[in-house]
């Protein structure tokens, strides 16, 4: 039996899932999967080859390529072997991912790529809307992160000014808030808290604050595990 465990980070955009789950990927030497970044990869594609048969686009999601990699704090994204991290974080990007999102085709094949990269020996955190509802039911450690709209809309927007993009605070919290609506109401997996996932709402709690709620969890996993949890000193991050 390997001695690793799955940890589900699931909530809406802006909510800090991505902050908190990088520093606990890095601080176990856990494998890190924003599967965001995946549904943005696809979304991507849909612009580029300016298709919008649903059909036509899940035959073009299987065959390709989506590769994830984790480097230096970022997660790189290639698609079919072209590196596109820039670009999947565009405003254009952002206006269409929620409606790509919504395709079953679209989810299942990612999904099950999502399930395949948990089979090596590490532990992994996975964060996005459904991982502990669809992708992992059986995860370990499940987080749900929210924050108030407000709170998401500035961070969002101080991380475009950051990339360079201009962007106004009002637009910022229009696209989260039409995302927020069209993540939660979908028909096929819905953002919703799995009823057995933690709750953290880190409008309210400091960055290393939310990482030890999320180790702490981690920890209580491990102990019912039996296995052997180590973490290095949080003052590094
Ligand atoms: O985490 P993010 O904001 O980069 O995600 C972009 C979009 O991808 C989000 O608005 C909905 C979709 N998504 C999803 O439907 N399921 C996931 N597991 C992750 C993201």
């Amino acid at each position: 039996m390997p001695q690793k465990l799955i940890v589900a980070i699931d909530g809406p955009a802006g909510s800090g899932k991505s902050t908190s789950a990088k520093i606990v990927a890095q601080k176990l030497s856990y494998l890190y999967i924003d599967t965001g970044a995946m549904y943005r990869a696809v979304t991507l594609l849909v612009i580029r080859k300016n298709i919008s048969n649903k059909q036509d686009i899940v035959k073009l999601v299987e065959k390709t390529d989506i590769e994830l990699d984790f480097v230096d704090g970022e997660t790189k994204v290639k698609i079919n072997g072209q590196d596109v991290t820039k670009e999947i974080r565009s405003p254009e990007v952002n206006s269409m991912v929620s409606e790509i999102s919504k395709i079953e085709g679209v989810r299942t094949i990612l999904v099950n790529k999502q399930r395949e990269m948990s089979n090596s020996n590490r532990g992994i955190v996975m964060e996005g809307r459904d991982i502990g509802t669809v992708v992992f039911p059986e995860a370990d450690v499940k987080i749900f992160m929210t924050a108030s709209i407000d709170t998401r809309s500035e961070r969002r927007m101080k991380e475009y000014h950051e990339k360079g993009t201009t962007i106004s605070l009002e637009d910022v919290k229009e696209n989260l808030l039409s995302r927020d609506e069209i993540d939660s109401q979908r028909d096929v997996s819905p953002l919703i808290r799995a009823s057995d996932a933690v709750e953290v709402d880190t409008s309210k709690v400091s960055i290393p604050e939310q990482v030890n709620i999320i180790l702490e969890e981690i920890k209580k996993a491990a102990y019912r595990k039996g296995i052997k949890f180590s973490a290095v000193n949080l003052k590094e991050f």
